[in-house]
């Protein structure tokens, strides 16, 4: 569960991204950029820590549901092929794998990601736990990835967009890919979606703020990392993190924030950016939903809500949505 977004922008080389969000105003890096190898640890730490709730509430939302999920996504079908966009470590997905396969159900496991060392790594993983699972793992842009799957009659695609992930996407940006991915699906097709909940405003903030300096270092991680990759001479201590949540909109958001007037020197683009003092970065989203803005996005993508999943908490849903037939 990674760099979603990236699927829109993965084509824009590094420097061209860096070029394009530090002209804005107010600035902005995508959040894609979080994910190098260093990036890639330091999410497995937020993960870990207490404080991230989204991770275990999935994790406890699959358990509880498996047996439920396998019955709608094999239903009246000869047999399902799940494709996962964004699969990351997939060990959420290994809950479901494992107890699909368990069941003799007759899938086939299409994980897709613009990262091939994410899929060996994956594909290694699963080989490993769920050795009878026929995994046919796709490097792809998500989007794209969905008209290069040729599947058989009879056979259903799940498609599963996990995490939160749909979360990198502003409001208008997750209407648009949803109605992308309707595009590309079947009558018996299904879409199932993870989506973390408005909640106590107080939660949501700590997961994005919280007391280890996990969070903050991982946004930090950008500057680092465009340092290493674009010489660039961001100086660490000069900004710090803040995270912001507004419980009106659902909107976490995410900035690096200048501590005093700077100039930074970027050598891969032979250019300068200049900040002024508490000049922001803005370098995430992380959109929080409620039932009412799920249906809206449904409606606006012609998709049906077919079933909502909650954890014990309703902290999170999945939601699996099928085409609306009148389209
Ligand atoms: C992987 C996009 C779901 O927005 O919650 C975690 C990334 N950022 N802590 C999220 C993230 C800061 C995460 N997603």
């Amino acid at each position: 569960m990674k760099h979603t977004p990236s699927s829109l922008t993965h084509n824009n080389s590094v420097a061209e991204a860096v070029l394009e969000g530090l002209q804005r105003q107010p600035k902005a890096l995508p959040s894609w950029l979080f994910y190098d190898a260093r990036g890639d640890h330091i999410f497995q730490d937020i993960m870990r820590m207490p404080e991230y709730y989204l991770t275990d509430c999935e994790y406890e939302l699959f358990q509880t549901h498996k047996q439920v999920l396998l019955s709608r996504f094999s239903a009246g079908v000869d047999a399902f092929r799940i494709v996962e966009l964004g699969a990351g470590d997939g060990l959420k997905t290994e809950v479901l794998l494992q107890h699909f396969v368990s069941q003799k159900a007759a899938l086939s496991y299409t994980p897709v990601d613009i990262s091939g060392a994410v899929l060996a790594q994956l594909k290694t993983r699963l080989q490993a736990s769920v050795p009878q699972l026929d995994i046919q793992a796709l490097q792809a842009d998500f989007l794209q990835s969905l008209t290069m799957l040729e599947t058989p009659p009879d056979t259903r695609q799940v498609i599963l967009f996990l995490g939160a992930n749909i979360g990198n996407f502003s409001l208008p940006k997750a209407a648009t890919f949803l109605q992308r991915i309707r595009q590309q699906m079947g009558a018996k097709d299904l879409l199932m979606v993870g989506f973390d909940l408005k909640k106590d405003p107080r939660l949501i903030q700590l997961a994005y703020d919280d007391p280890h300096g996990i969070t903050r270092s991982f946004n930090l991680n950008l500057l680092v990392r465009l340092n290493g990759e674009l010489g660039a001479n961001f100086q660490l201590d000069k900004f710090s993190h803040y995270p912001c949540y507004d419980p009106v909109s659902g909107a976490a958001k995410s900035y690096l924030v200048s501590q005093r007037p700077q100039t930074v020197q970027i050598e891969a683009l032979d250019r300068s950016f200049s900040f002024a003092q508490w000049e922001l970065i803005h370098t995430e989203i992380s959109q929080k939903y409620d039932l009412p803005m799920i249906e809206a996005l449904a409606e606006n993508a012609q998709l049906e809500i077919q079933e909502v999943f909650y954890d014990c908490k309703h902290y999170f849903c999945n939601v699996i949505f099928a085409g609306k037939s009148s389209a």
